[in-house]
C-alpha cells in the first residue's frame, strides 16, 4: 500500500473554505487570504476547487433562495457545510460545463467526508431535481437583486446612485472577469507582447499597455513573466498611474501602494523617478517588495498611515502623487464576489470619511503645479464624484484636469468606468493638479 497522503477531494475542500469564508459558521475571512494558504493550488483539482468557490459566492443569493424554497424544513444552522455542498453542486450543474450525472453522483458521496451521511438521500434528490432545470428557469421569479445576486442594500444604492445603468453594472458584476496584463514597456513593445502570446491575446483600448488574454493561463506559463515582461492588472487600474506627471528624476509618492500593482507600473513609465511606496501594513509591503523585485525595479518602501504624514514625512514635497484609496471595492465584485457579503452599508461613511482625510492629509505634500491622481475600485459615488466634489470645494489650489472621454457617465468630476463584460474593471480616478500661487 502506498503511504501517499490522500489527495484532497476538491469539492470537499470548497466546502471547507466556503465554510470559513461565508457568513454562517465562517470568521468572515477574505476568499482570497483563504485560498491562498490553500495545499490544494495548482492543476485541475485546483481549477475545480477554486471554481466552486468563486462560483458560489458570484451566485450565492438566488441559489440560496432555490434551495431555501425546496427545503420542508430550514437547515440547522449545524448543517451548514450540508448547504455549502448543495450550493456548490447547484453552482455545477446551472454554471459549469461538468456532466450532470458526475455532479449530482459526487456529493451525495461527499456527505459522508463531511460527516454527514444523513444528508447523502436530501441532497441526491434536490441535485436530481436542480439538474432537470437551468438557471434562468429556477430564478424565472427572483426579483432583480435576488436574480444579480446583490445585497438589498448595494442594489438600493446602484439604483440612487446609476438610475439608468444599475441592471448593466449588476450583471457585468455577475460574470466572470477577463484576463488583464500589462506589458513592461522596459522590457517589450505591446506588439511584440501580443505576437509572443500568440491566439486569444488583444490589445485593451484604453490603457496603452494593457492586453487581455483569453483563456486566462497561469501566470507561470506566460513567456518571460519571471523576468518581468509582464504584471497581473485590470486595464482600468492601470489608468491612473498613466495620468501622473512626473518630471525627470522626480519623486513620486505612491499612498496605499500594496501589493505594488502601481508601484512597479509608475517604475516602468518613469525609471529615473524617485518612488516612495507608503502603506499602513507592514505584511503588504513585503508583497511590494516580491513585486518589485520580480520587475526588476526599486522603490523606498515604507510603512506610515496616509493621515498622519508627521510620522513619515520628510518635508521634500512630491511632484506627484497616486492616491489608490481603500474603498468599498464594489467595482470588482466579479473579482472578488466574497465582497458582497461582508461589506455593510455602514462601512460606506467609514470609507469615506478616511478617504476624505487621506485626500487632506496628502495635498499639502504635493508641489505647486503637481498632480494628485485619486483612484478607487468602487461604483458608489459617495467615494468617487461626490467625494472629489467635496474636496474641490473646500481645496482652493486644486483643479479637477481628468481627461474624461466624452462617452463616459455624467459625473460631476473625474471619470467614472462601469464594468464591462470582457472589459473594465469598474473603477474611478480622478486628476487633480495643484494650481501655482499667482504673485
Ligand atoms: C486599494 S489597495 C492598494 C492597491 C495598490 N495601489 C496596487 O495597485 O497594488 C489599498 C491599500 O491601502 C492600504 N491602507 C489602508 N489604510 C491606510 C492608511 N491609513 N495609510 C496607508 N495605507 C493604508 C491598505 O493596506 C491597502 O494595501
Amino acid at each position: 500500500m502506498s503511504n501517499e497522503p490522500k489527495a484532497l477531494d476538491p469539492r470537499l475542500a470548497a466546502v471547507r473554505v466556503l465554510n470559513r469564508v461565508l457568513p454562517g459558521s465562517g470568521d468572515g475571512a477574505s476568499l482570497r487570504e483563504v485560498l491562498r494558504a490553500q495545499p490544494l493550488e495548482g492543476g485541475q483539482a485546483g481549477g475545480l476547487m477554486r471554481d466552486l468557490c468563486f462560483g458560489v459566492c458570484r451566485h450565492l443569493r438566488p441559489l440560496n433562495q432555490w434551495l431555501n424554497e425546496q427545503l420542508q424544513k430550514p437547515l440547522q444552522a449545524s448543517a451548514q457545510p450540508v448547504r455549502l455542498a448543495l450550493l456548490c453542486g447547484l453552482y455545477e450543474l446551472w454554471f459549469s460545463e461538468r456532466p450532470a450525472h458526475a455532479v449530482v453522483n459526487a456529493y451525495p458521496e461527499l456527505c459522508r467526508g463531511l460527516q454527514a451521511p444523513w444528508a447523502s438521500g436530501l441532497v441526491n434528490a434536490l441535485l436530481r431535481k436542480a439538474s432537470r432545470l437551468t438557471a434562468e428557469q429556477a430564478f424565472a421569479d427572483y426579483k432583480e437583486p435576488v436574480r444579480l445576486a446583490l445585497p438589498g442594500w448595494l442594489w438600493k444604492q446602484w439604483q440612487q446612485d446609476w438610475p439608468d445603468q444599475a441592471t448593466a453594472i449588476g450583471e457585468a458584476s455577475l460574470a466572470p472577469p477577463p484576463f488583464g496584463l500589462r506589458v513592461n514597456r522596459l522590457r517589450l513593445t505591446r506588439e511584440h507582447a501580443l505576437a509572443t502570446l500568440g491566439e486569444g491575446a488583444r490589445a485593451g483600448t484604453l490603457a496603452p499597455w494593457s492586453l487581455y488574454l483569453s483563456p486566462p493561463r497561469p501566470v507561470a506559463a506566460l513567456p518571460g513573466f519571471e523576468q518581468g515582461d509582464f504584471s497581473v492588472q485590470d486595464e482600468a487600474a492601470q489608468l491612473p498611474a498613466e495620468y501622473l506627471h512626473v518630471p525627470d528624476q522626480g519623486r513620486v509618492l505612491d499612498a496605499c501602494a500594496a501589493p505594488g500593482g502601481k508601484t512597479g507600473q509608475i517604475l516602468e513609465a518613469w525609471p529615473g523617478a524617485r518612488v516612495t511606496a507608503l502603506d499602513l501594513s507592514g505584511a503588504r509591503l513585503a508583497r511590494v517588495a516580491q513585486n518589485l523585485t520580480r520587475l526588476g525595479a526599486g522603490a523606498e518602501l515604507v510603512r506610515g498611515d496616509v493621515t498622519d504624514p508627521a510620522g513619515w514625512w520628510d518635508g521634500e514635497p512630491f511632484d506627484a502623487i497616486l492616491l489608490d484609496a481603500p474603498c468599498s471595492a464594489t467595482g470588482i465584485l466579479r473579482r472578488q464576489p466574497d465582497v458582497k457579503w461582508h461589506r455593510r452599508r455602514e462601512d460606506l461613511p467609514v470609507l469615506a470619511d478616511l478617504q476624505a482625510r487621506m485626500l487632506d492629509a496628502l495635498w499639502p505634500l504635493l508641489r505647486p503645479g503637481g498632480t494628485l491622481v485619486y483612484a478607487t475600485c468602487s461604483m458608489i459615488r459617495a467615494e468617487n464624484d461626490q467625494q472629489i466634489t467635496a474636496f474641490l470645494a473646500r481645496t482652493g489650489d486644486a483643479v479637477d484636469e481628468t481627461p474624461r472621454p466624452a462617452d463616459a457617465p455624467a459625473v460631476s468630476a473625474g471619470w467614472q468606468l462601469l464594468p464591462e463584460d470582457n472589459g473594465p474593471d469598474g473603477f474611478y480616478l480622478a486628476c487633480l493638479r495643484k494650481r501655482e500661487a499667482t504673485a
